[in-house]
């Protein structure tokens, strides 16, 4: 075979993901597990994974749902809240159950009613956080309501982050799922204790996608999705090989009948194409090279954790590959993203492993 038409990476990791609880966990989880080696699984179920009990929980009802010959790890997090307990956190982190904390300002997005409203208060918990070397994952959006939600993301970055930074410089902070030529130079200048996630959907979608031809809930996310040129500035972060920026999917299951009504959720669910969309993009940079580095190297050094030993397979296919358009959950359906686009790349688990 062609080797130009085969690529063979290490197994790569998200490090972001919804994965949910229940039926809509049992549901999804095998699309990422089929792939991904390991995971970090985002806290804001309802209510939120708030301690380390909560983590240690939700971490069985995963481990449950694996199926018997896919092996996965979920990596879990606590959602920081302003009663976080800093004796309990760093238990969690001791013991390996915990490997980071998520911030979501409150009311930013989906399920982030307990978030903080003060960054102040918590100054205590990220001090701790700073000295076992925990990392922080902000969801890098101000909620500020005169703040327009296009620019929610560089205010983050004025308001909140810099200032985070200047006070505590040594804590490592992942600027989750960044979407604007503002938080790529920002985490590209920054210290190497500062890196960003990048999704799939947001390597491959502009704004215009959200109103084609009429309203597109499929589309909408938090972040929302920003101009073309901002596009533009993650897809050459992603395939630069640059080691701050890594694969988060923030693959984010809702059933439909949940998106499409008169205020409906944020959240795409990609995570049945989503490595056949990134190779594809890749090819697209003439950056395959690259593509390793971002799904697979990146995350696990800046997490301090070994890479995956296993390797996968991507193939070129002559045909579109295909993947299910949506997925049933009981009575409800779940859309998975569409790039508008066939793709016709692959993932051959490789028999070598
Ligand atoms: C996420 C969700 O649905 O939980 N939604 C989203 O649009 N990304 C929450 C989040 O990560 O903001
Ligand atoms: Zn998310």
């Amino acid at each position: 075979m062609d080797p130009a038409e085969n690529l063979t990476i290490r197994q790569p990791d998200d490090w972001h993901l919804h994965l949910r609880d229940g039926d809509v966990l049992s549901a999804v989880l095998p699309y990422t597990s089929a792939h991904f080696a390991r995971a970090i699984i985002m806290p804001n179920l309802v209510p939120p994974v708030r301690t380390s009990a909560d983590a240690e929980a939700y971490r069985s009802r995963i481990e449950e749902q694996i199926p018997g010959h896919h092996d996965f790890t979920p990596l879990m997090t606590l959602y920081l809240t302003e009663s976080t307990d800093i004796e309990d956190l760093k238990a969690g982190a001791e013991s390996g159950l915990v490997k980071a904390v998520k911030l979501y300002p409150a009311g930013a997005t989906t399920n982030s009613d307990s978030g903080v409203r003060d960054i102040d208060k918590v100054m205590p918990v990220l001090e701790a956080m700073a000295a076992i070397d925990l990392p922080l994952l902000c969801h890098g959006e101000v909620t500020d309501p005169s703040v327009d939600i296009f620019d929610r993301e560089a205010v983050f970055i004025e308001r909140v982050l810099e200032p985070l930074r200047k006070r505590l410089p040594e804590l490592r902070i992942v600027l989750e799922h960044v979407t604007t030529r503002d938080g790529v130079d920002y985490v590209q200048s920054a210290s190497s204790k500062q890196a960003a996630t990048i999704t799939t959907h947001h390597l491959m979608i502009d704004r215009n996608h959200i109103f084609k031809g009429g309203i597109r809930p499929d589309y909408f996310c938090l972040p929302i999705a920003k101009r073309s040129d901002h596009k533009t500035a993650l897809r050459k972060a992603a395939t630069s090989g640059n080691p701050k920026f890594f694969l988060g999917t923030d693959s984010a299951p809702h059933p439909s009948r949940d998106k499409y009504t008169s205020c409906g959720c944020a959240g795409v669910f990609n995570a049945a194409n989503t490595l056949s969309c990134l190779a594809q993009l890749f090819e697209e940079e003439d950056a395959l090279g690259h593509l390793e580095a971002f799904t697979s190297l990146n995350g696990p050094a800046f997490y301090g954790v070994p890479y995956n030993e296993n390797r996968i397979r991507l193939r070129k296919t002559e045909v579109p590959v295909t993947y299910p358009a949506e997925i049933q959950v009981g009575e409800d359906v779940i859309k998975t993203f569409d790039p508008e686009t066939d793709l016709f790349w692959e993932v051959v688990k490789d028999d070598t492993n």
